[in-house]
């Protein structure tokens, strides 16, 4: 039987486990997966490594001629199951999840004509329907019509423990205290940005995940998934 294909859109906090839960419905239903914060903190990177980020300052006008030429793409990778995020043809998945592109993404993400760039992207990649996108403005921005949006919430210091966790699994340094703080900055620069901020669409699904396995969590989205596509 073919089954529907609808678009589903889920946003939230930083690191309350998004990606785990989105990666995991597409690969299931046999959807793509668009990870949006990617997409941004690949800007970011692009802005630290062409002098366009320097210190506190960013060079907009700079930035404003760059767009265009800046181009994002999610291939999968072999090794790991997963895309993995590339800028201008090189894979940058693992510089983008560092530290400094973390302390350094909200101001970037907060500029109208860089979300104007990528919400552009975001919608081409969607066009045909059959998407899972993890992001802050999905649901409220980028596909208003999804007809499953979910809006992920867990406390800032389950969150901060589990991209603790991440990184040292992955081997890179981390400090859990240094982690907590940045994730409060940027939920309170996500809620408070001009273009945009991170809200709940008023059609969103709830989830508060601060107790919740991924097992749990898990099972949850299958049901919301199966009652509209059932
Ligand atoms: O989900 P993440 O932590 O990888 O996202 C990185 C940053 O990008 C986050 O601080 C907010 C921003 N972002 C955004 O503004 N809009 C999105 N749709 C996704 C992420």
């Amino acid at each position: 039987i073919k089954m529907k294909k609808i678009t589903i859109a889920i946003d939230g906090f930083s690191s309350c486990g998004k990606s785990t839960m989105a990666k995991d419905l597409a690969k299931e239903v046999g959807y793509i997966y668009i990870d949006s914060g990617a997409m941004y903190r690949a800007v970011t990177l692009y802005s630290i490594e062409n002098g366009i980020f320097n210190g506190n300052t960013i060079d907009t006008e700079k930035l404003k001629q760059d767009i265009k030429n800046i181009r994002i793409s999610f291939k999968l990778n072999p090794e790991t199951g997963r895309p993995d995020t590339h800028l201008n043809g090189v894979n940058v998945e693992s510089k983008i999840r560092s530290m400094e592109v973390s302390s350094k993404v909200s101001p970037i993400s907060a500029l109208d004509f860089v979300r104007e760039a990528m919400v552009a992207q975001q919608q081409v990649m969607g066009k045909e329907k059959g998407i899972v996108m993890d992001g802050r403005d999905i649901g409220t921005t980028v596909f208003p019509d999804a007809e499953l949006k979910i809006f992920v919430t867990a406390s800032p210091e389950i969150r901060a423990q589990r991209r603790y966790d991440e990184l040292k699994a992955k081997g890179q340094k981390a400090s859990f205290d240094e982690i907590l703080e940045n994730v409060k900055q940027r939920d309170y620069m996500d809620q408070h940005r001009e273009v945009s901020p991170l809200r709940k669409a008023e059609d969103a699904l709830l989830l508060d995940n601060t107790n919740l396995t991924i097992e749990q969590q898990k099972k949850w989205l299958f049901e919301q998934f199966n009652k509209i596509t059932g």
